[in-house]
């Protein structure tokens, strides 16, 4: 085992000492893949469903992100509902759960879906109905006459307050100022539009958006005289689990009482709970940069998967104040890890070599999800294992 190893893994603080002690035995032996520790994932369901519950918030989890079935299977067993957007991540909800809360929001169906998931949502198996325009509401209203439904929203038109992190214009949900349109839309097919969701995209997020989309989307309901069931935020959830409770009761407090508050993270749920355990195959210096050249391929291996933990190295030469910069060997010109992840460095920490085994932290379930073999550089192998 080598130095890098041992002394630049991933740092302690986020992974237990049981995971380590996977990966380091899997670098040594040199098996590379993608490792997931199903324990910590469970740990982290448990954690996230007790604080929901604290809070009075339902937690679902984004099918989207990993649709692993021992991923989907402990998120049951926690009793977190899922997020789905089609037939195919319905059937992964069902495969882990048959009873299980289940809330679709799609950007749109494709037709030949729509009888079977119409019938679902009729027989009580799709529980939540979030349509993303005018026409999608008119259709599941007249395909399901006498239902509560759902529509999408977005904040577009709307003044937000400098600096806040709101994704806009989107291309998804109807603006705010159309809900007595999509209300009337409803009642024309005896339905009635009490489901409001919102999804601000998945790295714009921070306490002040949620509160502010929730009080936005709660007054604009009250406006136009909508008996609200559920506010359903959508995914993004950036928080550690540490801060979950006051980050939850402030979601909480921006809508009113009897109104169900939804999240629906997707990411979040495997944080720190999978790292990409692979080969150093080069070190090449330039004149501004040392290049670190991993046996991966960004877009074949690392797709969405940011805030990815990056072993601290050392300075190739005492001094050297060159940045170390990590690329894949796909042909692809930026086929780097990306500007906000910046190699740690450390004077006298370890330096990587050719051969070395090298871990990366936090992969997100998504790089399973969006992997492709681009190149040659085929998919890892996956490995879920418990601790
Ligand atoms: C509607 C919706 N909900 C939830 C999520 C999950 O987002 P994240 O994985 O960032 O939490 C997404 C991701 O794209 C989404 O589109």
């Amino acid at each position: 085992m080598t130095d890098v190893i041992t002394a630049g893994l991933v740092p302690d603080e986020r992974i237990s000492p049981a995971f380590r002690d996977v990966l380091l035995s899997r670098c040594a032996e040199g098996e590379f893949g993608l490792v997931a520790d199903l324990t910590e994932i469970d740990r982290r369901y448990a954690a996230g469903a007790a604080a929901a519950q604290r809070n009075e918030i339902r937690l679902l989890c984004a099918v989207k992100a990993s649709t692993h079935p021992e991923v989907l299977a402990g998120a049951a067993r926690a009793g977190l509902g899922f997020d789905v957007a089609n037939a195919f991540e319905v059937t992964a909800a069902r495969k882990a759960s048959p009873s299980a809360f289940t809330s679709l929001t799609s950007p749109g169906l494709p037709f030949a879906e729509r009888a079977e998931l119409f019938e679902a949502f009729r027989r009580g198996e799709i529980d939540r109905w979030h349509c993303d325009s005018l026409a999608q509401l008119e259709e599941l209203a007249r395909e399901c006459p006498g239902s509560t439904v759902g529509v999408r929203v977005n904040l577009d038109g709307l003044e937000i307050p400098e600096g806040m992190p709101l994704w806009r214009p989107s291309r998804f949900g109807i603006r705010l100022d159309q809900l007595a349109l999509a209300r009337d839309i409803a009642a024309r097919y005896s339905c009635s539009l009490r489901w409001i969701h919102a999804h601000n995209g998945s790295e714009e997020n921070d306490l002040a958006s949620y509160v502010f989309t929730a009080s936005a989307i709660a007054d604009a309901a009250a406006s136009c005289g909508l008996s609200l069931e559920s506010v359903d935020l959508g995914g993004g959830l950036l928080s550690e689990v540490a801060d979950l409770d006051p980050f939850l009761a402030a979601v909480r407090a921006a809508v009113p009482a009897g109104v169900e508050v939804v999240l629906e993270p997707g990411r979040f749920w495997m944080t720190d709970c999978m790292a990409l355990v692979t080969q150093v195959l080069d070190v090449k210096e330039t004149p501004t940069q040392v290049v670190l050249l991993l046996d991966f391929g960004l877009m074949s291996h690392l797709q969405w998967a940011d805030h990815i933990r990056i072993p601290v190295l050392g300075t190739l030469i005492p001094g050297d104040t060159r940045p170390w910069r990590i690329c894949g060997r796909s042909c692809f010109e930026e086929d780097w890890l990306d500007e906000w992840e910046p190699v740690p460095v450390r004077e006298g920490a370890p330096i990587p070599r050719a051969g070395d085994a090298f871990v990366l932290g936090n992969i997100t379930g998504y790089a399973i999800e969006l992997a492709c073999d681009f190149n040659g550089v085929h998919r890892p192998d996956a490995y879920f294992l418990r601790t």
